[in-house]
């Protein structure tokens, strides 16, 4: 495990002066590499790629300087306590923080896991279809447009939309998400790119147009979707299983799954979330549905016909920890 402390500008503050004293002995005691004061600057700001980068593989330590500056931040422990909303990275002020920041280590160092970083692609196309909650529940027999939609077969494609997409057809919606994805990941044409539950295969469409030398691979439990997928992108899609990908591992350049893995069961979830795990070779995302209240929690109930895990946010990261995954992860609301 690797440590790279991101120490502000200024180091003849006091503060940084008693971080590096301890952070420094911490790491020998340890065996870890510590790399002083490896500021992340780019042109005077933080280079935020570098440190989405180096989050995969190392913990990152960042100085209460920086703080401020640094939204992104995935835990920060101030005096002690840890406070949310801030995102990893820990603040040593004083002799005393040095316990917290011990914990912290050693939690993840024998998880081995560090969770990647939400990241939002999609919420601006989610949010502008219009969604009666009410008369999802009241108009229809919920359980049974429920029951044909689990099928995953024509009604829930091409059928009524009391039953899913409602024939629903292409308009170009995903070629963004795709340009995204590249720009995020920094993907080159000759990447592998692999979609779990790629429906009819709208994304990897656009990704085969904006890369067209990628390997790209789509995997779906419905065989009607990939009969009735884009004839340019068909002999990519495969019948499977999220929960089985019949892909070595480390082979894949980016994984997506694109709201999906939460109609999955959760022992079905949990070998789902392994096995993207598995075949991803460092980049992967999974977007889910999920809830940050009451509200959404009840929308998310009327609206949904498929869902089978329904979770907050803080359920679905406890989740990914445990199985491993150190991906990018977003969450779709019903607000
Ligand atoms: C809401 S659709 C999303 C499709 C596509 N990712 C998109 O964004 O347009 C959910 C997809 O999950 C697929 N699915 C459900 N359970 C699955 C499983 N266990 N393994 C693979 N795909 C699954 C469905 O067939 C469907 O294509």
């Amino acid at each position: 495990m690797k440590i790279i402390p991101v120490i502000g500008t200024s180091s003849i503050l006091p503060q940084q002066k008693v971080q590096n004293v301890f952070l420094r002995s911490y790491c020998s005691e340890k065996g870890y590499e510590f790399k002083l004061s490896h500021t992340l600057f780019n042109e005077g700001k933080i280079d935020q790629q570098k440190i989405s980068e180096f989050k995969k593989s190392h913990i990152l330590l960042y100085s209460f300087e920086l703080f401020v500056n640094l939204g992104d931040a995935q835990i920060l422990i101030d005096n002690g306590n840890i406070i949310e909303g801030a995102v990893e990275g820990i603040v040593v002020k004083n002799s005393e923080d040095i316990q917290e920041l011990q914990l912290k280590l050693e939690i993840q160092n024998s998880n081995n896991v560090i969770l990647g970083e939400e990241v939002d692609f999609t919420t601006d196309l989610h949010s502008k279809a219009k969604r009666d909650y009410v008369a999802r529940v009241t108009n229809f027999p919920k359980g049974e447009c429920a029951t044909i939609a689990k099928q995953f077969g024509e009604d829930y494609w091409d059928g009524d939309r009391k039953y899913g997409y409602g024939g629903y057809r292409y308009d170009g919606r995903w070629k963004v998400v795709a340009q995204r994805m590249i720009s995020k990941y920094s993907l080159k044409d000759g990447d592998t790119i692999l979609d779990v539950g790629c429906g009819k295969g709208y994304l990897l469409y656009e990704f085969k147009k904006l890369l067209p030398n990628s390997k790209v691979f789509g995997v779906d439990i419905s065989k009607y979707a990939i009969e009735n997928a884009h004839e340019e992108i068909k002999d990519c899609l495969r019948l499977g299983n999220a929960t089985n990908l019949t892909f070595e591992r480390d082979s894949i350049d980016l994984v997506i799954s694109n709201t999906t893995l939460h109609n999955l069961k959760i022992n079905e979830l949990e070998m789902a979330i392994s096995e993207i795990q598995r075949v991803s070779r460092g980049n992967s995302w999974i977007c889910v549905e999920s809830y940050r209240n009451e509200n959404e929690k009840a929308n998310l109930l009327y609206w949904q016909l498929t869902c089978e895990s329904f979770y907050s946010p803080e359920e679905w990261k406890y989740l990914y920890t445990k199985q491993g995954y150190t991906g990018d992860y977003q969450f779709i609301y019903f607000e």
